[in-house]
C-alpha cells in the first residue's frame, strides 16, 4: 500500500517521544505525570513549561505557548512544518518519502555522494603511505592528534598528476562515467594536451562535510574538498613558483559555498545544546578547537558569512562570536558578516585577532584552551563593531567636522546600518540610531532626520509609483525617545511652507509626501504638488517626533484625546502614517482594538507605539506612570499658554489677561498637579482660545 504524507507524520511522531525531544533542548525533570522545564519561548524564571507524554503535548502556563512535538521544533528551530518533520525524521533515522523529487536527479545525487565519500576515504589512505608521511608529520607538528585527524577525515593528495585518476581507473567498474563525474565535481581537471589530471596534488586534504541522512547520518555527506600545500616552501613540488596556499573544489551540483560551515557536522550537537557558535576563518582553527573540546566552532568557507549561512546559524544558536583576522580583509569580512545578522535576535560579537595570532596555534600552545576562551570574552557587540568599521573606513573620528567625511559617513551608515534595521521595525531602528549617536557624537534626531531623507530619496528612486506606503519598509520613522519637549503648536508657529521652504541654503531634496498640502499654509503652495522640494529636514523630523508623542500619550490615556487633538489638530500632521492613525483615533473616538485595524502598516505603528510606552515605563516609578499622560498634556498646554501670553503682550491686551495666563501656567507647572478629568483641560483651552491657530 502506498504511504501517504500523513503516514510519514505519524511514523515520525511515534518515533519522537515528546519528553525526549524537548529534553534535548531544555532540562526536563519528571514531576509525576508530566515533565517540567524552563520554557524556551519566553524569559522564564521558574519552570513553567509542562510536557505531557501521554497527550504528546507541551504547554507553557506562563506565555501560553503550546502544541505537539512538531510545533515545538517549528517554533524552536524557526522552521516550517516540513523542515520540522525532516529534523525529527533525521533524529529518528526515518527515511521520508521524497517530495516531488525527480528520480533521475535523486539517483545522480546518491551516486555523487558515494563517489565523494569514497574519494575522501582514498585521500585518508594516502596520508598513511610513505608519500604521505611529510603531510602527516606536518599535521603532527602543528599539534593535531590522530583522533582529530580521523574525526575530520583529513587526507593527502599525492604529488603525481594522475594518482586519483589512476586509482579510479583501477578500482571502478565503469571508469569512464566515474572520471566524467570526477571532472564535474572538480576533482579532475581537463586540458587539451593531457585530457585529464588530478586537481589536488601534494596537498593536505580537508573534506567539506555537511550533516547527512540515511547512510550518512553518522559520518555526514562529503560534498567538496579543500587542499592546503604543506607550508614549507621546500615541500612544494608543484612546479609553480607560488602555488596558492589552498585550492578548493569549485561549486557543483552538490556543493554551493555560501550555505556551508566547516565543522558544523562535527559540532552540531554541541552547538544546539549551547545555542552558541564561534565562527573562525580557517579549517585548522576549527579542528584544533574541536580537539580541545571546544566543538561549537565552525569555519567560514569563503571570506564572509552569507545570508544563507546566517539564517542557518540563527536557527541553531542564540549567540555568535565572530573570530576574524585583524587585517583589512578580515575586518571587511567581519563587517559584512555582521550586516547579515542586523535585526536578527542573535547576539553577535566580533573578536579581531592581532597580527600574528593564529587561533589554531594559540589553541595548540600551552594553556591554549583558556587563552582561547579569554580571547572570546573580549568581543565587541556587532552593531558597535559595524558602525565603528564604517567610521574608520571613512577616516572619521569623534568630533570630526570635515563636511565631506561627515556626509559620506552618514550616508553609508544610513545605507548599511539604519536602512536594514528600519526594515525590521521601529524599535531596532531606534537602537541603531542610539548607537550611531553614541559613537559619532551626533544628536539622535539629526541622525534620524538624515536617514529619513536618505530613505525618501531612495524610495523615490526605487519606486516609480510615487506612492508613499508601498512596502512595509517605508513607514515614516520618528524618534521621540527623550521627553518630547518641542510641542507641536510651537513648531506650527514657524510654518513649513514659508521660511524653510524657500530657504536657498536648504540643499537637501525631500520628496514631498510627508509635507502634504495639509501642513502648508495655503498661500505658500501652488495648486500642483511638486515632487521634490527643498525643505529643512529637521522640521520634518521634529514634527514626526511630536506626532508620535501625542499618539503615545493618547494610547496611555485615551480620555486625553480630545484636548490633545484640539491643541494639535490631526489634519495638520506631517507624517502620513501618523496622521492616518491619528484620524482613526479621532473618528473612533478612542484607541481602536488591533483587530479593528486592517491596514498592516497602521497596525504595526500602533504596536510600535505601544511597545515604546512599555519601554518608557521601565524608567518611571508608579506615580510617574500614573501621571505621565497628565504631565504631558500639562506641558503642551503650558507651551500653548506661553505663546498666547506673547500674543497678548504683543497686542497690548489687558494685563489682567496676562495675569490669568500666568496663574494657569503656574498651576500646571507644579509637579504635583494632575488633571482631575479631561474637561479641566478643555476648559483651559476654551478660556484662552488655545485652539484658534
Ligand atoms: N583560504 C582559501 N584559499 C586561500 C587561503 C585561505 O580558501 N588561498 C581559506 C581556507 O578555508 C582557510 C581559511 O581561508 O582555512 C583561512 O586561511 P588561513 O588562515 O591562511 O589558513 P589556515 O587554514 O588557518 O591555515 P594555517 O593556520 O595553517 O595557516
Ligand atoms: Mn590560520
Amino acid at each position: 500500500m502506498a504511504a501517504t504524507p500523513n503516514d510519514d507524520r505519524e511514523r515520525v511522531r511515534e518515533a519522537s517521544p515528546i519528553e525526549e525531544v524537548i529534553g534535548k533542548y531544555v532540562d526536563l525533570p519528571q514531576r509525576g505525570r508530566v515533565w517540567k522545564g524552563l520554557c524556551p519561548f519566553h524569559d522564564d524564571g521558574r519552570p513553567s513549561m509542562d510536557v505531557d507524554p501521554e497527550r504528546n503535548t507541551f504547554k507553557c502556563w506562563s506565555c501560553n505557548e503550546g502544541g505537539d512535538v512538531f510545533s515545538f521544533i517549528q517554533k524552536f528551530e524557526k522552521v516550517d512544518f516540513r523542515e520540522a518533520l525532516t529534523i525529527l525524521a533525521d533524529r529518528a533515522n526515518i527515511e521520508l518519502r521524497p517530495q516531488f523529487q525527480d528520480p533521475q536527479i535523486q539517483i545522480q545525487r546518491d551516486e555523487d555522494l558515494v563517489f565523494l565519500d569514497r574519494t575522501a576515504t582514498w585521500f585518508t589512505q594516502q596520508l598513511k603511505t610513505a608519500e604521505g608521511r611529510p603531510a602527516l608529520e606536518y599535521l603532527k607538528q602543528r599539534g593535531f592528534s590522530d583522533s582529530c585527524i580521523r574525526r575530520f577525515r583529513i587526507g593527502y593528495a599525492p604529488p603525481g598528476w594522475n594518482s586519483l585518476e589512476g586509482s579510479i581507473r583501477q578500482h571502478v567498474d565503469n571508469p569512464k562515467d566515474t572520471i566524467q563525474r570526477a571532472v564535474e565535481l572538480g576533482l579532475l581537471k581537463t586540458s587539451a594536451e593531457v585530457k585529464t589530471y588530478d586537481a589536488f596534488r601534494d596537498r593536505i586534504i580537508f573534506p567539506i562535510i555537511r550533516p547527512g541522512k540515511g547512510q550518512y547520518r553518522e559520518s555526514g555527506e562529503v560534498i567538496a574538498f579543500g587542499g592546503r600545500h604543506l607550508g614549507h616552501p621546500e615541500a612544494v613540488s608543484q612546479g609553480a613558483a607560488n602555488p596558492p596556499k589552498y585550492i578548493n573544489s569549485p561549486e557543483s551540483r552538490v556543493y554551493s559555498k555560501g550555505n556551508l560551515l566547516y565543522g558544523f557536522q562535527q559540532g552540531q550537537e554541541e552547538i544546539r545544546r549551547r545555542r552558541h557558535v564561534v565562527v573562525c576563518e580557517g579549517y585548522t582553527d576549527v579542528m584544533m578547537a574541536h580537539q580541545h573540546g571546544v566543538s561549537n566552532v565552525v569555519g567560514v568557507l569563503g571570506t564572509a558569512l552569507t545570508t544563507k549561512s546566517v539564517q542557518f546559524i540563527s536557527r541553531a544558536a542564540q549567540c555568535v562570536d565572530l573570530l576574524f583576522d585583524g587585517d583589512s580583509a578580515g575586518r571587511r569580512a567581519a563587517a559584512k558578516s555582521c550586516e547579515h545578522f542586523l535585526g536578527t535576535d542573535v547576539e553577535v560579537k566580533v573578536v579581531l585577532l592581532e597580527e600574528g595570532t593564529d587561533p589554531c596555534d594559540l589553541l595548540a600552545s600551552e594553556g591554549g584552551k583558556d587563552r582561547f576562551q579569554t580571547l572570546l570574552k573580549t568581543g565587541t557587540a556587532s552593531l558597535n563593531f559595524l558602525i565603528s568599521e564604517i567610521l574608520s573606513l571613512h577616516g572619521f573620528s569623534l568630533g570630526d567636522a570635515q563636511p565631506e567625511v561627515v556626509s559620506k559617513t552618514r550616508r553609508e551608515l544610513s545605507e548599511r546600518v539604519l536602512m536594514p534595521l528600519s526594515k525590521k521595525g521601529q524599535v531596532l531602528l531606534e537602537s541603531g540610531v542610539r548607537e550611531v549617536a553614541r559613537l559619532t557624537g551626533w544628536s539622535e534626531s539629526s541622525i534620524l532626520m538624515d536617514f529619513q531623507v536618505d530613505r525618501k530619496v531612495q524610495l523615490e528612486r526605487d519606486s516609480s509609483r510615487n506612492k508613499y506606503r508601498g512596502t512595509p519598509s517605508d513607514s515614516p520613522s520618528d524618534f521621540p525617545d527623550r521627553p518630547d519637549h518641542t510641542p507641536y503648536f510651537e513648531q506650527n508657529g514657524a510654518p513649513l511652507g514659508t521660511s524653510s521652504f524657500e530657504d536657498p541654503n536648504a540643499t537637501v531634496a525631500v520628496i514631498d509626501e510627508s509635507v502634504s498640502d495639509l501642513t502648508l499654509e495655503p498661500d505658500s503652495i501652488t495648486s500642483e504638488l511638486i515632487p521634490f522640494r527643498s525643505v529643512d529636514p529637521a522640521v520634518i523630523a521634529e514634527y514626526a517626533m511630536t506626532e508620535a508623542a501625542i499618539l503615545k500619550t493618547i494610547i496611555r490615556d485615551e480620555s486625553y484625546m480630545r484636548p490633545m487633538l484640539r491643541l494639535a489638530p490631526v489634519e495638520r500632521w506631517t507624517s502620513p502614517l501618523h496622521r492616518e492613525l491619528g484620524l482613526l483615533f479621532q473618528n473612533k473616538g478612542k484607541v481602536p482594538e488591533l483587530l479593528e485595524i486592517e491596514d498592516p502598516d497602521l497596525k504595526s505603528l500602533l504596536l510600535d507605539l505601544w511597545s515604546r510606552n512599555t519601554r518608557d515605563d521601565e524608567f518611571l516609578d508608579q506615580d510617574q506612570k500614573i501621571n505621565f499622560a497628565s504631565r504631558t498634556l500639562a506641558e503642551y498646554l503650558m507651551t500653548a499658554l506661553e505663546r498666547k501670553k506673547d500674543d497678548f503682550m504683543r497686542n497690548d491686551e489687558k494685563s489682567a489677561l496676562v495675569t490669568n495666563v500666568n496663574e494657569c501656567i503656574n498651576m500646571l507647572n507644579n509637579d504635583k498637579f494632575s488633571f482631575s478629568n479631561p474637561s479641566q483641560a478643555d476648559e483651559i483651552i476654551n478660556r484662552f482660545e488655545l485652539d484658534h491657530h
